[in-house]
């Protein structure tokens, strides 16, 4: 786990890090981490000493939930078109306090509990002496891949989600 107040080479280089593979993956443009003051960035190591999996968790206030669409069918997990659907959320505010900006696995990687084992350690670590429920993280604007890991991990397809593009 690297803090915003620890030394400042780690999280510099933490940083060029997430911006360098994680949002070139995720396809993110974006410069720099929007607030790195309140970000913390959590790598996974592998037994042979490679970053394998990484996740940006940052203070947030609130999260809006995502609306199961009417009539529609629990995903499989093998539906492609599913996956890619759009989707839609409330417009009522919920309190939230811990925001998933980034989580992404090495590909080869995949579907081992690396994501799963980085949101426990999120939830116990973020905030000093809680162990945060799945209804106070949110994630932020989910890939495909993000909503059906959010949907397995919260068991529910209305997670928390925050930041994304409003788009009536
Ligand atoms: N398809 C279907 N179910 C999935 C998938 C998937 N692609 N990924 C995770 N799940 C579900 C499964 O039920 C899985 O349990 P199972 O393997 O026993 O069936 C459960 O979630 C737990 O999965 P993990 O193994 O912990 O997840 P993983 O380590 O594979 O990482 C992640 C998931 C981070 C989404 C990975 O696929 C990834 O890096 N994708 C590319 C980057 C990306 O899109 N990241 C999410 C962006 S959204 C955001 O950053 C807020």
């Amino acid at each position: 786990m690297i803090l915003p107040d620890d030394p400042k080479y780690a999280v510099k280089k933490v940083h060029v890090y997430v911006r360098e593979i994680v949002d070139n993956e995720l396809g993110f443009k974006q410069v720099s981490l929007s607030c790195p003051a309140k970000t913390k960035v959590y790598l996974f190591v592998s037994n042979e000493k490679m970053i394998v999996g990484c996740l940006v968790a940052e203070s947030i206030k609130q999260a809006f939930r995502v609306l199961s669409e009417p009539g529609a069918v629990p995903s499989s997990g093998q539906d492609a078109l599913q996956h890619h659907r759009a989707w839609r959320c409330s417009t009522e505010p919920e309190p939230a306090i811990c925001g998933i900006s980034r989580i992404w696995v090495f590909g080869p990687k995949r579907r081992k509990g690396i994501a799963r084992h980085m949101v426990d350690t999120v939830r116990s670590t973020f905030m000093y002496g809680c162990y945060l429920s799945t209804n106070e993280i949110a994630f932020s604007d989910p890939t495909p891949d993000g909503k059906l890991f959010a949907t397995k991990y919260c068991q529910t397809p209305n997670f928390l989600v925050y930041n994304f593009i409003y788009n009536n």
